[in-house]
C-alpha cells in the first residue's frame, strides 16, 4: 500500500518559518544561542505526520492479524485521523464496521486532574455536518456516528468485540470513561492507540494534557498491559495491546 496519502491533510508551507521566525532566529544565531523558534503548527491540525505514521502501522498491524472485532474512535472532532483509519480500513478490504463517538459541542468541563491545560470546556465544538464532508471530500465511506457526551453513549453504543480503538478524549475524565468501556470490550492483540499521552520519564514530549496519562495509567494500574510511549514529533502517542 502506497502511504502519500498520510500527508494530505497538510499544509507543508506552514512548516517553513516565517519571515519574523527567520529574523527573530538570525538574532539568536548572531548573540551565540542555541535555541530557535519553530514555525506554529498549522490551526486546526489534529495530528502531525508521525503520529499519522503510528496509526498507519498500528491499524495495518490490526488487520494483517485479522485481529477480531470492529473499530472505534472516541473523539473524533473533524475526522482527519477517523478518514486516515477509513482509508486505511478500506485498502485491507476488511469488512470491520468503524463507529466514531463526539459530543460535536467540543470538550466537557477540565477537571483537576487536567493540571493547568491550556484547553477548556466548548473547544473543539464543530458541526457533524463538517466530519461527513471531509469523509466525502475523500472519498471514503461514513463511519457509524454516535453523537452524544461518553458518558451517555458508550454504555449502550460500542460494538460487542474492539480490534482497534483510538481514544482522542483530551481530558482525564474522557479518558476514563473511555477505558472503562472499551477495555472490557478489546479482543486479544487489539490495539489501543491513545492520543496526547506524554510521559517525560521516557521522552520528552507535548504535555499540554496531563489527564490523558493519569487516566490510563490510574486504570491500567491493576492490568497486565503497559502503555508504550511512541515518538510523535511536536504531539505525543501511546498505545497498548490487549492481552
Ligand atoms: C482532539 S479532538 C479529536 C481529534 C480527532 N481524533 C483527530 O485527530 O482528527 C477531541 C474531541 O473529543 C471530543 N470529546 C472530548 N471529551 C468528550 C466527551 N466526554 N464526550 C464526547 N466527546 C468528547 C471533543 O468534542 C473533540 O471533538
Amino acid at each position: 500500500m502506497h502511504n502519500i496519502f498520510i500527508t494530505e491533510y497538510f499544509d507543508w508551507r506552514k512548516l517553513q518559518p516565517s519571515r519574523k521566525i527567520q529574523v527573530i532566529n538570525k538574532v539568536f544565531e548572531k548573540m551565540g544561542l542555541w535555541v530557535r523558534l519553530s514555525p506554529p503548527i498549522e490551526t486546526g491540525v489534529m495530528t502531525c505526520v508521525e503520529q499519522r505514521m503510528n496509526m498507519y502501522h498500528l491499524v495495518t498491524q490490526v488487520l494483517v492479524y485479522d485481529v477480531s472485532g470492529d473499530f472505534v474512535e472516541l473523539g473524533c472532532n473533524t475526522g482527519q485521523s477517523a478518514v486516515l483509519f477509513r482509508k486505511i480500513m478500506d485498502y485491507h478490504n476488511t469488512g470491520k464496521t468503524f463507529h466514531v463517538y463526539d459530543s460535536f459541542e467540543g470538550l466537557p468541563e477540565a477537571k483537576p486532574e487536567d493540571g493547568d491545560t491550556p484547553y477548556s470546556e466548548g473547544q473543539m465544538a464543530v458541526a457533524e455536518a463538517t466530519l461527513l464532508e471531509n469523509f466525502k471530500r475523500m472519498n471514503v465511506a461514513p463511519p457509524i456516528i454516535h453523537k452524544g457526551w461518553f458518558d451517555d453513549t458508550l454504555p449502550v453504543d460500542l460494538p460487542e468485540k474492539i480490534a482497534f480503538a483510538h481514544l482522542d478524549g483530551d481530558f482525564y475524565d474522557s479518558i476514563k470513561v473511555s477505558l472503562e468501556h472499551v477495555y472490557p470490550r478489546l479482543s486479544k492483540g487489539a490495539v489501543c492507540l491513545i492520543d496526547d499521552y506524554s510521559d517525560p520519564d521516557v521522552h520528552e514530549s507535548w504535555d499540554e494534557l496531563p489527564g490523558v496519562k493519569k487516566a490510563c495509567d490510574e486504570y491500567l494500574a491493576d492490568k497486565p498491559e503497559q502503555v508504550s510511549v511512541l515518538y510523535a514529533g511536536g504531539f505525543s502517542h501511546a498505545y497498548f495491546h490487549k492481552m
